[in-house]
């Protein structure tokens, strides 16, 4: 019966599934798979190994170390916690590694204020081989999300067909919804079918997803954050104009904390990533992350940035000859987010350059405050010349904001 019911709903009237009112900023949170993949080896490394262990620690550090109330309120498990299904086809977690089920990670996570996110596969199996939801589990699986108290799934496509995606993405965007239950929706939809149209059609995914992964996992490296990013702005003119409130591009998690990016590199992720209004998931061990990571990720203006309320993905806007690239995101009231950033690897560069010259042609006065650094540039008028130094794989960002002239009333 259910079941029909919600096939109708899918096939005559997806119009009816989209709007589910969650995520009109992008979300952030902590994701456990760039740093803990499948690492299941409790016996050996139980501080670090996928269980309930894990995630209760990270719940902790996201509550007390100032993350939640920055904003960082998702918890998110990825691959590896299925344990199976029961003899009803209930999916079930790993009985040794989560011992209390998912419900009492749900119920722990909501006690302290954060929200729970969990993974599935639109397919035969996980991405690492565990049960996958097949088009016959959509309905009950999602009735398990949500009986657990899940705020979020990341809906995988390994072991799938074009087929088995084009009807599961909307069947389970249809199922979460007839839960009643709010949970947001991951898709990695796009990812398996090469990120672009004809083959993917944004204005369905923004349909029925709240964010979607375009492309390649990220990886703990320097190598795999420029790989993204060239492709997010190769491909700029057909991905920046379908996110917004409700349906962001994904292009993958932060790896500040982690190995593979030097300060700058980890400063340069952190600034794009958020020009580009995608989700801040963290993924790095909130227990030992140092101080000046903490400084990164737990920036203010950085993090106002990101959410700003209009939800309009920023673009590249210029590709100097000098390997200075310019990004630029517009913020509400009229402010904007710029972001300098340097492919050199010689030693920090002079950039010269001017709002004019950057098209931000809007007459008047502006002031620009560095957002690392704080410090504020005044005075900024069309023509006016400025200077910025940027490191090599660095970046400066400015958030630049038009001054209202005294004694020119509000209108
Ligand atoms: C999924 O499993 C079914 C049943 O064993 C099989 O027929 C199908 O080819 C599999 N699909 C994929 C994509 O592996
Ligand atoms: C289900 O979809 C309807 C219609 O778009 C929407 O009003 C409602 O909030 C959705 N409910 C959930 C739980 O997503
Ligand atoms: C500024 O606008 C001109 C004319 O539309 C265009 O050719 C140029 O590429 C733009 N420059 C930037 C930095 O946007």
């Amino acid at each position: 019966m259910l079941w029909k019911t919600v096939l109708l709903l899918a096939l005559v009237d997806p119009v009816l599934v989209l709007e589910n009112g969650l995520l009109r900023k992008p979300p952030m949170g902590w994701l456990a798979w760039e740093r803990f993949r499948c690492n299941i080896n409790c016996d050996e490394d139980p501080k670090n190994c996928i269980s309930e262990r894990l995630f209760m620690e990270m719940a902790d550090r996201l509550a007390q170390d100032g993350w939640r109330d920055l904003g960082y309120t998702y918890l998110n498990i990825d691959d590896c916690w299925i344990g199976g299904r029961d003899a009803q086809g209930y999916l079930v977690p790993d009985p040794k590694r989560f011992p209390n089920g998912i419900a009492f990670l749900a119920d722990y996570v909501h006690s302290l204020g954060l929200q729970l996110g969990i993974y599935e596969d639109i397919g035969n199996f996980t991405c690492m081989g565990y049960p996958g939801t097949t088009l016959d589990k959509i309905i009950q699986d999602a009735q398990t999300f949500a009986k657990w108290k899940v705020d979020m799934l990341k809906l995988d496509g390994c072991f799938s067909t074009r087929q088995e995606r084009a009807k599961g993405y909307p069947l389970m965007a249809a199922a979460l919804n007839a839960t009643g239950r709010p949970i947001a929706f991951s898709c990695s939809w796009p990812a398996y079918e090469g990120g672009l149209p004809p083959k993917v059609d944004y204005s369905l995914l923004a349909k029925i997803c709240n964010l979607w992964r375009n492309y390649d996992d990220i990886q703990d490296s320097w190598t795999s954050v420029l790989s993204i990013l060239d492709w997010f702005v190769a491909h700029q003119d057909i991905l920046q104009p379908v996110a917004g409130p409700g349906h962001w591009n994904d292009p993958d998690m932060l790896l500040i904390g982690n190995f593979g990016l030097s300060f700058e590199q980890a400063r340069a992720q952190m600034a794009l990533w958020t020009v580009l209004a995608a989700p801040l998931f963290m993924s790095t061990d909130l227990r030992t992350i140092s101080a000046q990571n903490v400084d990164i990720l737990q920036n203010p203006l950085m993090i106002k940035i990101n959410q700003d309320p209009l939800g309009i993905q920023g673009r590249r806007i210029l590709k100097e000859k000098s390997l200075i690239e310019v990004f630029l995101r517009p913020l509400i009231n009229d402010a904007f987010a710029l972001v300098f950033f340097s492919r050199r690897t010689d030693m920090p560069y002079r950039f010269h350059s001017s709002l004019a010259r950057l098209n931000i042609t809007c007459s008047g006065l502006y002031e620009a405050q560095d957002v690392y650094t704080g410090a504020v540039i005044s005075g900024l008028q069309p023509e006016t010349i400025f200077t910025v130094i940027v490191n090599p794989s660095g970046v400066v960002m400015w958030y630049l904001y038009p001054i209202k002239k005294p004694g020119i009333s509000q209108q």
